[in-house]
């Protein structure tokens, strides 16, 4: 027996059959308590087993944003239940795991230690692999769970906390294009909301009352538009529409409809021109003519203005868009199973001392 074993060692190894894999996903680094089961491969498609997400708006919504403290008692409360429940939709039990895989920043720290220390104990009685996945790559990755995207492609990566133009060149492997020099512009859709009085969370508001607004009604800057680049700017966009509409109070009906939708054409704009040079940075870099990949991500993303906007780009510089349903482009932990899921195929598994990182950049400037 102990001889054909040592036989077998010397001798060279068949390539090992690619396989599925399955993992439970957990995400608690904002707003959102997730938990998901992702099976698949990286290469074609991944099938969602169970995806579960709990918002906390109305924990939130008195204060018209997101309160760490409260957010991170809301996962303590909620993430056991919602782990069980996705297991359970999923017909599977956690023995089923081939991994799990928690996101471990960037975000607010007290959630993400409660999703980290979950997953990790969660790892360690089932004697399973766990995975670290960063929450930026998470989104970054949902266009191959929903549509095998493949590498190289240019991420235009939109939430409530960062707004990027990245080239995703593999798995752990980005490229930054362009990035805000001050807010994200989620976080511009949701000031904007809370100057109108909408109501959080705001993306979703603003895009509901700019369907009944005048675009043209404000006159909006559109920052950094023109230049060279693909870096981003919201501060000067959100304090004009602040100077404009504070002349105006109270405003009416007809006013916030006015004010949210010359935002919103004022983001696309500026969304569109800086995307635009970055696709020709991509362009001049690649060979030959053919449409060549790109991917929105993240909560913003979920906007259909924004998405028509940038599939006629995309159109227009010889791309293809590929943007994920968007339950998948917000916060959820499927895109954090199938983060696990490419790790873990790439033999990416981490440590049980793995700390919360609320910083955690997923890429350095070309
Ligand atoms: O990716 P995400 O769920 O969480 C972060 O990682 O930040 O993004 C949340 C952000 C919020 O700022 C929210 O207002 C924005 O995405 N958002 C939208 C829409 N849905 C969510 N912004 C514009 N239009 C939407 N339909
Ligand atoms: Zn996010």
């Amino acid at each position: 027996m102990g001889k054909m074993d040592s036989t077998q060692d010397t001798m060279p190894r068949a390539p090992t059959a690619p396989r599925d894999f399955t993992v439970l996903g957990i995400e608690t680094s904002c707003d959102e308590t997730a938990a998901s089961v992702v099976r698949g491969r990286p290469g074609a498609p991944g099938q969602i087993l169970s995806n579960l997400v709990l918002s906390q708006f109305d924990e939130h919504a008195p204060y018209g944003g997101v309160v760490p403290e409260i957010a991170a008692r809301a996962h303590v409360d909620h993430l056991d239940g919602l782990i069980a429940a996705a297991l359970r939709d999923a017909d599977l039990s956690l023995a089923d795991m081939d991994a799990v895989a928690a996101t471990a920043g960037p975000g607010l720290t007290g959630g993400l230690m409660v999703g980290l220390v979950t997953g990790k104990a969660l790892a360690f009685a089932a004697h399973t692999a766990f995975v670290a996945v960063n929450h930026l790559e998470a989104h970054a990755l949902t266009a191959r769970l929903v549509a095998a995207t493949p590498f190289p492609y240019l991420v235009l990566l939109v939430s409530g906390g960062h707004c990027q133009l990245l080239e995703a060149r593999g798995v752990g492997a980005y490229t930054l294009l362009g990035t805000t020099r001050d807010d994200a512009v989620g976080e511009a859709f949701d000031k904007t909301a809370k100057l109108l009085g909408l109501g959080y969370p705001g993306g979703p508001q603003v895009e509901k009352w700019a369907r009944d607004g005048n675009s043209a009604r404000f006159d909006l800057p559109r920052p950094m538009t023109g230049r060279p680049g693909a870096d981003f700017s919201f501060a000067g966009l959100k304090t004009a529409l602040r100077q404009q509409v504070t002349r105006l109070a109270p405003l009416s009906r007809s006013d916030r409809a006015d004010a949210a939708a010359s935002f919103q054409a004022a983001v696309a704009d500026t969304l569109e021109d800086r995307t635009r040079n970055a696709m020709r940075q991509v362009r001049a870099a690649a060979t030959g003519d053919r449409p060549l990949p790109f991917v929105v991500a993240g909560g913003v993303a979920a906007n259909k203005v924004l998405r028509a906007r940038l599939d006629s780009l995309a159109a227009q510089e010889g791309f293809i868009l590929t943007a994920p349903p968007p339950a998948l482009c917000t916060d959820n932990a499927a895109m954090v199973a199938w983060a696990g899921i490419e790790r873990l195929a790439l033999g990416l598994t981490d440590k049980l001392d793995t700390g919360p990182r609320a910083r955690w950049p997923l890429a350095q400037r070309a």
